[in-house]
């Protein structure tokens, strides 16, 4: 029992010689999804509080994304999250792929499916509220139809 406990330890000491880069890449305002969509401060706010975390280059690492293993399952949220839509180079997507990524928006928001549960358990701020659902989805909406 207690080699196992102790095997258990080292097991979790040696994860944690796997840390992730929690480096953010530089930040250009001109290409921010908000500079570029001129995005009203109501839903500024709501995308930074509810989906920057995942979805750009301005990511607050918690403290417990210093402890892997579950720094290793946020790194990978961002990692994709970025893959899909980063609101801090949307400046640099052509035309169909900002029509692409608006579309989606409009449905993870239409859906509720964003942001992550996992991620609502420990960000209680980030929950949406109906109102902000609301301001969220007539805006994503009305970015569908600007052809830009
Ligand atoms: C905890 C991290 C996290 C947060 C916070 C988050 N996302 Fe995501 N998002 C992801 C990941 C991971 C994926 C890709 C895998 C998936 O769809 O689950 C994704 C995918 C997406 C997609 C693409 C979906 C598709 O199927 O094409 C959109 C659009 C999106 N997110 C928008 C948002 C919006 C808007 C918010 C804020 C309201 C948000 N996300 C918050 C992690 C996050």
């Amino acid at each position: 029992m207690k080699k196992i406990l102790l095997y258990g330890i080292f097991i979790f000491l040696s994860f944690q010689l796997i840390q992730i880069d929690k480096e953010n890449p530089s930040v250009d305002k001109k290409i921010d999804y908000n500079r570029v969509t001129y995005a009203s401060p109501e839903i500024q706010k709501i995308l930074k509080k509810a989906c920057y975390d995942c979805h750009s280059n301005e990511v607050n690492y918690p403290w417990y994304s210093s402890i892997a293993p579950i720094s290793w399952f946020i790194k990978e949220h961002v990692n994709q999250g970025k893959e899909y839509v980063n609101f801090s180079e949307y400046g640099k997507y052509n035309r169909y792929q900002k029509e692409h990524i608006n579309s989606s928006l409009y449905r993870v928001i239409e859906n509720k499916t964003m942001p992550l549960n996992s991620y609502l358990w420990m960000h209680k701020d980030a929950n949406l509220s109906e109102k902000d659902y609301i301001l969220l989805l007539n805006w994503f909406r009305t970015q569908c139809s600007i052809k830009n």
